[in-house]
């Protein structure tokens, strides 16, 4: 089995990656970890939560982490996620706490016993990221107990939160920049799971309404049927789930090899990920900034049949 924690911001793509993250035979859900993004924080717990639990997996240990990016206050969408987070389903909420400790703490537990042990773990953000800069900068040894990193966020493309930016990276850029450095520098590889390709893992209304019989095939129907009206279409993306179906199965992900920036103070494009994806050696080697030292795996283009029948295989 692969370890894997989820940081997250649920968000209804978030709870389509809970559920197949916390169902799948292969993946060992270590931890949970919380941050204010799409909505705040004590929304992000609660909703957390109550996938955790429609998923029969409340042994998962979830904490709750930064309620503010490190700069800026938080931007919700509510737009996208309803006023909840969760699209204010008909579905029973948890009752259940979050653990006592912060969501960093939690981290740095969790890897160090994996260097310890010698499982690595994959870390999965999908939403801004706020802990992971914290993480990373306070206990860079846990970089020992990291097989790579695998985050949703920004695009070699077009944003949507701006024009230029993604959300999770719009939403705190100064901590994507500080993690996405932090873990070029300590070794960890990165795959950055952007736009470019979030939008191609599509499961059809016809796809969900087959969904039922259980808490997780119910609400995993719900979360589809709820995405497609706000998105006024007749199928929905699982979005942040994709990037748990690029780890399950790698192969259906086409990704290279880029130098990547954050962009922290265009009043157009602060937030954007600006890929560089330039060969022409005399343009680079002319180039003033001189190429960046973070270099990620970018995902250019998906398999979105197969990760569709990934997840509705795993979560029904
Ligand atoms: O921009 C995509 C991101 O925004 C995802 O993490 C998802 O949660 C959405 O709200
Ligand atoms: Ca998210």
């Amino acid at each position: 089995m692969k370890p894997v924690i989820l940081d997250v911001d649920t968000g209804l793509d978030d709870a389509c990656a809970l559920l197949l993250a916390a169902r799948h035979p292969e993946l060992d859900l270590k931890a949970v970890t919380c941050v204010g993004g799409n909505v705040g924080l004590d929304d992000v717990v609660v909703n957390t939560l109550t996938v955790l639990e429609a998923a029969g997996r409340s042994d998962v240990p979830v904490a709750a982490g930064a309620a503010v990016p490190l700069l800026q206050p938080v931007r919700a969408a509510p737009h996208v996620h309803g006023a909840d987070g969760l699209g204010n389903l008909d579905w029973p909420r948890s009752t259940r706490t979050a653990g006592a400790g912060h969501a960093v703490d939690l981290l740095r537990d969790v890897l160090r016993a994996a260097a310890a042990s010698g499982e690595l773990v994959t870390l999965i953000p999908l939403a801004p990221m706020t802990n992971i800069a914290l993480l990373l900068r306070t206990y860079p040894d846990v970089a020992a107990g990291l097989r790579e990193i695998v985050f949703m966020g920004g695009a070699a493309g077009i944003g949507n939160a701006t024009a230029s930016a993604e959300f999770n990276i719009w939403t705190d850029p100064e901590a994507a920049a500080i993690a996405l450095n932090a873990a070029a520098e300590l070794g960890v590889p990165v795959t950055m799971y952007g736009l470019d390709v979030f939008y191609d893992v599509e499961i059809s209304l016809d796809q969900a309404r087959s969904l039922g019989g259980s808490p997780s095939a119910e609400l995993a129907r719900k979360l589809i049927e709820k995405r497609s009206e706000l998105y006024q279409s007749d199928g929905a993306s699982i979005g942040d789930g994709g990037a748990v179906c690029a780890v399950i199965e790698p192969a259906g992900l086409t990704t290279q090899s880029f130098p990547l920036r954050v962009e922290l103070s265009g009043t157009w494009s602060r937030g954007r990920t600006i890929v560089d994806t330039r060969d022409w050696s005399a343009d680079l080697s002319s180039d003033p900034h001189g190429p960046s030292s973070t270099v990620v795996q970018v995902a250019t283009a998906v398999d979105g049949a197969r990760y569709a029948d990934l997840w509705l295989s795993t979560v029904k």
